[in-house]
């Protein structure tokens, strides 16, 4: 089979492709990603000369371009991770979310429909429902939950789920969707709050935490996601949606605070600073129907999986040094210099 990977050089769609790669050498691997801000050729290294991967770099909403590629490629699956993926950027400029998550989402998918496609999938989030408050534990997000969003970043990834389902029941284009709570794990973009937290802790400077840390997130490995993206293209139903997540649920303090001591650095570094805009509470996800249906089970618990990820931050300090030392500077001042944040 012949797989389209957009948004192949970020965090995600990075340890796709290698998982892909080195999982089915017999299927050929297309890796399409426009090379943004977050894309990054080094991520993709160790898989360039494989014979079954090919990058090519563009734009998932530049129409000519997208159809001429899929008229010469003749994919069989397309798997869309390409985005605008910070909700911090998405609250400073939210119209480049529209174009790219929306606009580039509409552009593949009549990409796939013009050129038969087997399978699109949809590589959604949990953002897409809102937020859960912190005095209900008992509530998760199932596949169920009504689409309530909050930022513009979830917005625009919101509408593009939409598009996605309108694609199946209109033009009967074979889609599939996943909404997936945080990553973590190699390869990930240094402005998110693990890796960010990571770098900073490691060079002693002080840890910019938003309003009072209490916010939770439900931590997933990418490891762990990337075979549930596989499991749903190969056997996932047609039309249905998959929620992704491993139940780890953490305040942003605790995660912190657990960096802080796998580094030995000491608590003091830690400083809270003006909450996010519109700021979500809580995401939980509740996995059943994937674990039911399809089989899947992670492999991963936030425990061990954060240990081993701060292990390969600090080999591989350069991979990150060169993201910080570059344009994402001017980013960081931006954001927390002017913003009184640090
Ligand atoms: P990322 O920001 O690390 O990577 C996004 C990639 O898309 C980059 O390589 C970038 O160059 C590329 N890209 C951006 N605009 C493009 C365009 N117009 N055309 C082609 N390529 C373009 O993001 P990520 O964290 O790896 O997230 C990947 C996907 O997974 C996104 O769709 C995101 O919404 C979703 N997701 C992320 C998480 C998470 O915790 N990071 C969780 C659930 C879902
Ligand atoms: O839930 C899935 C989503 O997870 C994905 O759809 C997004 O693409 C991905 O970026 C992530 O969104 P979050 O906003 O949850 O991730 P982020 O790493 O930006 O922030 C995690 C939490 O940490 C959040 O509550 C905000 C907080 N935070 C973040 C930063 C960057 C801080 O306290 N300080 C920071 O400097």
């Amino acid at each position: 089979m012949k797989f389209l990977v957009t948004g192949g050089a970020g965090f995600i769609g990075g340890n796709f492709v290698h998982y892909m790669v080195d999982t089915y050498p017999e299927d050929e691997i297309v890796c399409l990603d426009l090379l943004t801000y977050a894309g990054n050729l080094e991520t993709l290294k160790s898989v360039e000369n494989k014979p079954n991967y090919k990058f090519v770099k563009g734009d998932i909403a530049d129409r000519d371009f997208i159809f001429d590629l899929f008229k010469k490629e003749k994919f069989d699956v397309v798997v869309n991770f390409a985005a605008e993926s910070h909700v911090d950027r998405s609250i400073e400029n939210p119209e480049i979310f529209v174009k790219t998550n929306v606009m580039g989402t509409t552009t593949l998918l009549d990409a796939s429909k013009e050129y038969g496609v087997k399978r699109y999938h949809q590589v959604s989030t949990d953002e897409v429902y809102g937020d859960l408050p912190l005095d209900r534990p008992d509530l998760f997000f199932t596949e169920e939950t009504p689409l309530h969003t909050s930022s513009p970043y979830s917005s625009a990834k919101a509408a593009a789920d939409l598009f996605v389902l309108a694609y199946q029941r209109t033009f009967g284009l074979p889609v599939t969707i996943s909404r997936c709570s945080n990553n973590y794990g190699p390869y990930h973009f240094p402005e998110k709050l693990i890796p960010l937290m990571i770098a900073r802790a490691l060079d002693n400077e002080s840890l910019p935490v938003y309003g009072k840390g209490d916010n939770v997130r439900d931590w997933l490995h990418v490891y762990d996601h990337c075979v549930a993206i596989d499991l749903i293209i190969r056997k996932g139903k047609d039309g249905e949606v998959y929620n992704v997540g491993g139940h780890n649920e953490r305040t942003n303090l605790e995660v912190v605070k657990t960096i802080l001591k796998a580094l030995d650095r000491p608590e003091s570094l830690i400083n809270f600073v003006e909450d996010r805009k519109g700021h979500d509470m809580r995401y939980a996800i509740d996995p059943k129907k994937l674990e039911t249906e399809l089989g899947w089970k992670p492999k991963y618990n936030f425990d061990t999986g954060i240990q081993q990820t701060i292990q390969w931050y600090l080999d591989n300090k350069e991979w990150w040094q060169n993201i910080l030392s570059g344009e994402y500077q001017e980013y960081f001042d931006k954001m927390y210099k002017e913003k009184g944040r640090i």
